[in-house]
Order: C-alpha cells, then structure tokens, then sequence
C-alpha cells in the first residue's frame, strides 16, 4: 500500500509557521491585511471566500472582505482594485474567479498591482517565474512542492509529468518542478500516447479535470501521485482526477482527495501575504 502524503497535516504545519512569523512580525509594529473581493454569490466560491478568510484569521492576518453584488461592473470592480493598489494597509489583492461572465477576469487580474498579487496571476508574475526572479507564485503548485519536499521526496534528476496545461496550475506546477531540477514534461488532454509517457513518471502531477482518470495503467511501480482533480461524485463523495483505490495499490506515494493538494493551497496563500509585506 502506498504512503498517504497528508496535505492536511502539512498545510497545517505551514498555516502554524506562518502564524508565528506574523506574529514576530506584529511585535516589530507591522500588520497585514488581504483584500478578500467576491462578485456575486456563486455558493462554491462563497466556501472559498469563507475559508480564505478563516485562515487569515488563524494565522492573524486581517481579511479585508468586500462582498459585491452580482451586476457589479467591470468599470466598478477595477476603481476598487486600483484604490487597494494604492492603499499601503492593504498587503495583498484576491478576487476570487470566476468572475460573472460581463466581467473580463484577465482585465481584473492585470490591474492587480504585482506586488500584491497574492494569487500570483498577474503576467508579471507568471513571467518571473519562468524566468526564475522572485515573483508571487500560484498557490496550488506552490502547495504541491512543498507536499513533495516536506514528505521527504527529492525533485532534482526525476522523470517529473504534469497532466494539464492551465496556467493557474500546470504551466506554473511544470515550471517549479523544472526549478528544482526535475525534468519535465508538459501532457495533457490531446497529448498523444498518454498512457506511455504518463507511466514514465517517478513524480505525476495530474490535473487534467476528469473525474477517477488516471488509473493504474497509467503508474509507473513505485511512482509519486500528486492528484489536484476535485469532483462531487453521484454518491456525494469526493474524488480526484487519479483512481486512488486503484493507483495507491501500485504507486509509491499518493495525494488522497480530499485532504492532499486542497489544504495546501490556502496555506500557501497564507504564505504569499507573509511575502507581500516585503513588497510593499
Ligand atoms: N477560484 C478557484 N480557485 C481560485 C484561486 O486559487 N484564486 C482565486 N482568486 N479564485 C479561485
């Protein structure tokens, strides 16, 4: 049976040490604060939010909640980006997507200052990253090295596959592993001999948005399983995108869903304010 990496223990280890440096931070006299903006009242974004803010809480960072309602406009939500820009209490910027569909989300995250770009969406952001300078990382694939590395699995000379392409999580998931010298490769849903290439994989990251479908024919023996998928079944219980009955019988480590990459990606936002203070 394979080793369960336990997103939810570690993304609890890093809320905790985040929670410390904020409060060595607090006794220098600095706050921080993020800018929490929700449009409308999409019930699962609302979940987000809510844990989003949770978590600021925990760690004492101040959620700075703006609740807008659906007809919001573009116009509207980009005066109140530009005013938190330029509001020097205000460390971090995060308007959570979707977006209702009059509002152009790429015009929303590019005038999202980059030093406040917790989400690490912005272009610039993006850019650093594929050019290795410092720059906010994407909170999901941040979460996923460090699922890797605090479990004590080393990236440098492996056969590294990222399934998906997004550039929320693929691009950037592909790029960190090829920072800590992995060698990668990009597949995803049109990628010929998928099976093949897949199962050439010590480290699979698979976050292609397909309910249970990677299987173990996909699994090279022994390979590391990292499943970003999160989908409600029939049934009501959650899955991802890896058949975990299945591959945690032949793969050596395994992400379960929930309670892997899910946890982390909060506690890396968590992470990435900590950041922002040293940018503004
Ligand atoms: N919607 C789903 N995931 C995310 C995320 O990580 N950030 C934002 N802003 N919106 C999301």
């Amino acid at each position: 049976m394979a080793k369960i990496i336990d997103g939810k223990a570690i993304s609890a280890q890093i809320r905790d040490e985040v929670k410390q440096k904020v409060s060595a931070l607090r006794q220098e006299g600095k706050e921080i604060a993020l800018a929490v903006i929700q449009v409308g009242t999409d019930p699962a974004s609302g979940v987000y939010v809510n844990n989003k803010k949770k978590a600021c809480a925990y760690v004492g960072i101040q959620s700075l909640s703006y609740e807008l309602p659906e007809e919001t406009t573009e116009d509207e939500l980009l005066a109140l980006v530009e005013k938190l820009n330029g509001t020097d209490s205000c460390h971090g910027i995060l308007v959570q997507l979707p977006l209702p569909a009059h509002i152009n989300a790429d015009n929303i995250i590019r005038a999202i200052s980059p030093k406040k770009d917790v989400d690490g969406f912005h272009p610039m952001s993006a850019g650093a990253l594929c050019i290795g300078e410092p720059g906010f990382v994407s909170c999901t694939p941040a979460g996923i090295i460090q699922l890797l590395k605090r479990s004590g699995i080393g990236i440098a000379g492996k056969r590294c596959v990222v399934v998906g392409r997004s550039n929320i999580v693929g691009k950037p998931a592909a790029l960190l592993l090829l920072r800590e010298n992995g060698t990668v490769t990009v597949a995803h849903s049109r990628t010929a001999d998928l099976r093949e290439i897949c199962r050439q994989a010590d480290i699979l990251v698979v976050a292609i948005g397909k309910p249970k479908f990677i299987n173990r024919e996909y699994i090279k023996e022994g390979a590391v399983v990292i499943d970003v998928g999160i989908h409600r079944q029939e049934n009501g219980k959650l899955c991802g995108d890896v058949d975990f009955e299945d591959v945690s019988e032949v793969c050596g480590a395994i992400t379960p869903v929930p309670g892997g990459v899910g946890p982390m990606t909060i506690a890396m936002l968590m992470e990435n304010c900590l950041q922002a203070v040293s940018f503004t």
